[in-house]
C-alpha cells in the first residue's frame, strides 16, 4: 500500500470517530494499526501521523470544549491503534524471555555432558588401566614394550578428554571469568589447529554469568567456524567498553563468505551462526557479520551493560 493511502485514511477513519462513528470506526483504528505493524512503520512515524491528523482537525474544531472532546477522542483512537504494537512488543518479550530460559537449560545440560565426559569417562579409564596393569604383569619384555605405546595412547586419549571437556564447559569461567576461559580455549585451538590466534582484551571486571557464557559460546563457535571454513592463517579477538556497552570482535583472514542480506536467504544446514544471533538477542545485544569471499570474516558483538556492572570486581586477566 503507497504512504498516502494510510495517512488519508487514518484521517477519515478518525475524523469519522470524532464525530461519533463509535465502534466500527475504533475498529478500523485497529486494522490500521495492524496495517502499519505490516508495513513496518515506526512508532515514531505513527506518531507523527497521528499528530499532524490531529493538529488539521483541531483547526476546524469550533469551541474549546470541542476540542478538548476531541482530545480525548484521538487519544482512544491512537490507544486502539497501537494496540497490534503492544501485543507485538509483549510477544517479542515472551520469544526473548523464552530464548533465555531455553539458553539456561542448554546450558545446563552442557554442563552435565562436560561433567560425565571429565568424571565418568575419566573412571573409566582409571579402571582400564588397572586392569592392563595386571595384564602387563604376564607379558614378556618385547610384549611390555609395546604395551608400553598402548598405554601411552592410553594417557593421550585421557588428557584429549580432560581438555575437551574443560573446554566444553570451562570452570574458569565460573571461576575467573570470561577472558581467562577464552584465553585457554584459544591456547587448545591454536596447538590443534595450528592457527595463531590474538587475544586484545581490555575489559578487566567480571559480567553477570549470562553474559560471560553467551560470549564464551559466541567466540567458541567463531573460532570452528574460523578453523572449519576460513581455513584462516589469524584470528584476532578484541574486547573493549564504550561506557555501558561490552564490545567484541572476532576477525580472521581466511576464506570468507557471501552474506545475504534478503529476507529469505538460502537455507543453510548450519546452526552456529543463527544460534550465535539467538543468544545475543537474548541478552539485548546485537551481532553483526561482516564478510566477503577472500577478504576474511569479522563478528561484532555489542552488549548493553547495567550501570551496576561498572563497578564490580576486576577479573582475572
Ligand atoms: N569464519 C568463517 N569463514 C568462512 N566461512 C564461514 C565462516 N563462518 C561461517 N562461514 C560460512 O557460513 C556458514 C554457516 O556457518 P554456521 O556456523 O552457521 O554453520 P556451520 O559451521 O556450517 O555448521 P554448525 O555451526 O551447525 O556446525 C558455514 O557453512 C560457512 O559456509
Ligand atoms: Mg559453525
Amino acid at each position: 500500500m503507497p504512504h498516502a493511502d494510510i495517512e488519508d485514511e487514518y484521517g477519515s477513519s478518525l475524523r469519522e470517530y470524532a464525530a461519533g462513528g463509535g465502534e466500527p470506526a475504533l475498529g478500523r483504528a485497529y486494522e490500521l494499526g495492524r496495517r502499519a505493524l505490516i508495513e513496518e512503520r515506526s512508532l515514531v512515524e505513527l506518531a507523527s501521523l497521528h499528530h499532524r491528523t490531529v493538529l488539521g482537525l483541531i483547526r476546524q474544531a469550533g469551541s474549546g470544549k470541542d476540542r478538548e472532546e476531541l482530545i480525548r477522542l484521538s487519544g482512544e483512537f491512537l490507544a486502539e491503534c497501537l494496540s497490534s504494537y503492544e501485543m507485538a512488543h509483549r510477544g517479542f518479550q515472551d520469544a526473548v524471555k523464552a530464548l533465555r530460559q531455553l539458553n539456561e537449560t542448554l546450558e545446563e545440560e552442557i554442563k552435565r555432558i562436560a561433567y560425565a565426559v571429565h568424571d565418568e569417562a575419566g573412571q573409566l579409564l582409571v579402571a582400564v588401566h588397572l586392569a592392563l596393569a595386571e595384564v602387563a604383569l604376564e607379558m614378556s619384555e618385547p610384549q611390555q614394550a609395546q604395551f608400553t605405546r598402548v598405554k601411552e595412547m592410553l594417557n593421550e586419549v585421557e588428557k584429549h578428554l580432560r581438555r575437551y571437556s574443560h573446554e566444553l564447559r570451562p570452570t574458569i569461567l565460573d571461576d575467573l571469568g570470561w577472558v581467562p576461559a577464552i584465553r585457554f580455549l584459544a591456547d587448545g585451538v591454536s596447538k590443534r589447529a595450528n592457527l595463531p590466534i590474538h587475544i586484545d582484551a581490555a575489559v578487566f571486571e567480571r559480567l553477570p554469568s549470562t553474559i560471560e557464557t553467551t560470549l564464551y559460546r559466541i567466540v567458541q563457535e567463531a573460532l570452528t567456524n574460523a578453523v572449519k571454513h576460513a581455513k584462516a592463517s589469524n584470528v584476532w579477538i578484541h574486547a573493549w567498553r564504550e561506557n555501558l556497552v561490552l564490545c567484541c570482535s572476532v576477525r580472521d583472514d581466511g576464506a570468507g563468505f557471501t552474506i545475504h542480506q534478503d529476507k529469505n536467504p538460502p537455507l543453510r544446514k548450519g546452526l552456529g551462526l543463527v544460534a550465535m544471533r539467538e543468544r545475543v538477542s537474548a541478552i539485548g545485544g546485537t551481532l553483526q557479520i561482516q564478510s566477503r569471499p577472500d577478504h576474511g570474516t569479522e563478528l561484532s558483538i555489542r552488549i548493553p551493560l547495567e550501570d551496576e556492572h561498572t563497578n564490580s570486581h576486576p577479573a582475572r586477566r
